[in-house]
C-alpha cells in the first residue's frame, strides 16, 4: 500500500512588486521653453505649470527637457548642482554682433534642466523687471533656446513654448533655422495669460530680432503700424496653439476676454484648444506637507483643519478661535484677481464672525488698501504683503473658503491648490474657475464650492453669504464639501493625457 503523504502547506506571504501601468506607446520627446518653473524661479502659475506638466508628461512615456533662463536670482542650492553642458556663440541683432550662450544642465526627478547663460541678460535683477529690458532679454532667450537644442544635437518632436516671453520661437525656427536639424520639429505654443503680449515698437523689435521685413507684417508682428506684437506672431506660426482651460479657449475668442487678439484667435481657431491645468499632488499633499502644524487627509480634514486654523491665527496674530469663518486669498494682487469687488465688499463681510487673510504682492492700491482693512479690523484681518511659500501653506490648510472672484483667470491654480487641502473656493465663474468648481448644489448636496457668474459686488457678497450660511447652519453639510473638495481629481493625469494625444497628433 503506498504511502499516505501528508502534505504540509507553508504558508508564504508572497510581496508583490507594485504593477506600473504600461507606458503609452509611441515615446515622444518634448522640449519646454519659458521664463519660470517651481523651485527656481516662480512668480505664479506659469512656475508651477512649468515644474508639474514636464513630471506627468515623463509618466505620459514623453522624454522632456525645460529650457529656461539661467537668472541669477536662481538660489545658489541649485546654481552650484548645475552641470556645464557647453557654450557657443550666437548672432541675434541686425549689427550682427556675437552674443555669448552657456548651457548649464541639472537633471532632477526625470527632467532635465537645460540654463540659458548670459551674463548680460540674465545676470542681474529680477526675471522681469521692464519692458526695455525684457523685450531684448526674451528676444535672445527664444533664439538661443532653439540654436542650444542644435548645438546639443537633441532635436525634440515638439517645441512647446509658454507665453509671450518663448513665443517668438516658432517664428525663429520657421524664418531662421530653416536647415538646420531643429527646423522639424513641431510647435504648440500655451497661452497661460493673455494680458501679457510682449508689445513694443517697430524699430526695437526688428533690431532685436533681424526677423525679415516681411514678417512685419499684420498677419504676423504687427500691431498697429507703430509697434509689434511677439504673442500674436507667435499664434501665426505655431503648429498649435493651447491655453489653460476650455472655457478661457472661448472666452479669448470675444473682444471682453481677447485683449485685442480675439480676431486673431478667431482666424486661428482651428488650431486652438483648451486643456485645463492641474497641481502637482505629491508637492501640494495634506499628509505630507512638512510646513502643516497638523497633517491630514480626508478621514480626519474636519479635525485637523481646525488645528491648522489655530495655528494660523496664532502666527498671524488674529483672534484665536476655531468657530470664526476664515477666508484666505492668496494672490497677486492686480485686477485680473477680482480684488475691486472684494474691497468693496470687505464691510460687508466683516460680520464679527469672519476672518479675512490676505497673502500676496502687486499694485500699490491694492496693497494699501488691504493694508487699510488689517487696522480697521484689527484681529480679524491680516494682510501678509509679501510673497512666501511657506505662509501659503498655511494659509490653504487653515482657512475655511478661499476667494477667487477674478475679473478673467485663464485656469486658477489657486483654487485647485485650495480644494486639495478642503478649503472651499468662492470664485467668479470665468475661465478655469468656470471649468474646476462645481457649484454647491443645496438640494443634490453635491458640488465643491460657491459661484457667481457677473462681475458684480453684490454678486461675490451673496456668494460668501451663502458659504457662511452653510458654514453656520448646517455644519455637517460643509464638512461633507470639505471631503469632497479633498477627494476631487485635480492632478496633472488626465490633463498630461491630452497634451501626448495633441504631440500625437503633430506629427515631425
Ligand atoms: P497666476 O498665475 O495668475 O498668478 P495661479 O492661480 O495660476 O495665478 O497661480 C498662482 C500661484 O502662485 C499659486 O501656486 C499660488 O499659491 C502662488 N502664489 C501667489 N501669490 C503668492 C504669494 N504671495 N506667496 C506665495 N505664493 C503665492
Ligand atoms: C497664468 C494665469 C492663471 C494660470 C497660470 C498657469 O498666470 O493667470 O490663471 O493658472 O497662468 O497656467
Amino acid at each position: 500500500m503506498a504511502e499516505k503523504k501528508t502534505k504540509t502547506v507553508k504558508k508564504t506571504t508572497k510581496v508583490e512588486a507594485p504593477v506600473e501601468a504600461p507606458m503609452p506607446e509611441p515615446r515622444r520627446s518634448v522640449a519646454f521653453i519659458g521664463s519660470e518653473c517651481y523651485p527656481f524661479v516662480k512668480t505664479g502659475g506659469l512656475g508651477d505649470v512649468m515644474y508639474a506638466l514636464p513630471k506627468a508628461l515623463t509618466k505620459q512615456n514623453c522624454d522632456v527637457k525645460v529650457i529656461l533662463p539661467r537668472y541669477k536670482c536662481i538660489p545658489e542650492k541649485y546654481q552650484e548642482k548645475m552641470v556645464y553642458r557647453g557654450e557657443f556663440m550666437m548672432d541675434l541683432c541686425a549689427d550682427g554682433h556675437q552674443y555669448y550662450v552657456g548651457i548649464m544642465e541639472y537633471v532632477w526627478d526625470g527632467v532635465v534642466y537645460d540654463f540659458i547663460d548670459n551674463e548680460e541678460f540674465f545676470g542681474w535683477g529680477n526675471p522681469y523687471t521692464n519692458l526695455v529690458d525684457d523685450i531684448p532679454k526674451f528676444c535672445f532667450f527664444s533664439k538661443a533656446a532653439l540654436a542650444a537644442l542644435n548645438y546639443m544635437n537633441w532635436v525634440p518632436d515638439i517645441i512647446h513654448c509658454h507665453d509671450w516671453q518663448a513665443a517668438l520661437v516658432p517664428v525663429f525656427q520657421q524664418a531662421m533655422f530653416g536647415g538646420t536639424p531643429v527646423a522639424g520639429a513641431k510647435s504648440v505654443l500655451t497661452i497661460h495669460n493673455l494680458r501679457f503680449q510682449g508689445i513694443y515698437n517697430n524699430e526695437t523689435i526688428k533690431y532685436w530680432t533681424n526677423l525679415p521685413d516681411a514678417l512685419f507684417d499684420y498677419a504676423v508682428l504687427q500691431q498697429d503700424w507703430v509697434d509689434s506684437n511677439m504673442l500674436k506672431a507667435g499664434l501665426s506660426y505655431a503648429s498649435m496653439i493651447t491655453t489653460v482651460s476650455n472655457t478661457y479657449a472661448g472666452e479669448i475668442q470675444t473682444p471682453f476676454y481677447g485683449e485685442n487678439l480675439d480676431a486673431h484667435l478667431r482666424y486661428h481657431n482651428h488650431k486652438l484648444r483648451g486643456i485645463v491645468n492641474g497641481i502637482d499632488c505629491d508637492l501640494w499633499n495634506a499628509k505630507t506637507d512638512t510646513l502643516l502644524t497638523a497633517n491630514y487627509d480626508s478621514k480626519d480634514a474636519v479635525k485637523q483643519k481646525k488645528a491648522n486654523k489655530l495655528a494660523l491665527q496664532k502666527a498671524l496674530g488674529l483672534e484665536e478661535d476655531e468657530n470664526k469663518f476664515v477666508i484666505g486669498l492668496i494672490s497677486r494682487l492686480t485686477n485680473q484677481k477680482g480684488l475691486d469687488l472684494i474691497n468693496a465688499i470687505m464691510p460687508a463681510l466683516m460680520d464679527g464672525n469672519t476672518q479675512v487673510v490676505v497673502l500676496g504682492t502687486g499694485d500699490a492700491q491694492y496693497e494699501d488698501a488691504f493694508r487699510y482693512y488689517e487696522n480697521a479690523y484689527k484681529g480679524s484681518v491680516c494682510s501678509n504683503i509679501m510673497y512666501d511659500e511657506g505662509r501659503a501653506h498655511m494659509i490653504y490648510a487653515g482657512s475655511d473658503a478661499l476667494l477667487v472672484p477674478s475679473l478673467f483667470e485663464p485656469c486658477g491654480l489657486t483654487q485647485l491648490i485650495a480644494m486639495r487641502y478642503g478649503t472651499v473656493p468662492i470664485v467668479r465663474e470665468t475661465g478655469g474657475l468656470k471649468d474646476t468648481v462645481e457649484p454647491y448644489n443645496e438640494y443634490e448636496n453635491r458640488g465643491n464650492g460657491f459661484t457667481f457668474d457677473r462681475y458684480e459686488n453684490g454678486l461675490l457678497l451673496d456668494a460668501c453669504n451663502r458659504a457662511k450660511t452653510l458654514y453656520f447652519t448646517d455644519r455637517a453639510r460643509w464638512d461633507e464639501m470639505v471631503v469632497r473638495d479633498m477627494e476631487k481629481d485635480v492632478s496633472w493625469e488626465n490633463s498630461a493625457r491630452q497634451y501626448r494625444n495633441l504631440y500625437l497628433e503633430l506629427k515631425p
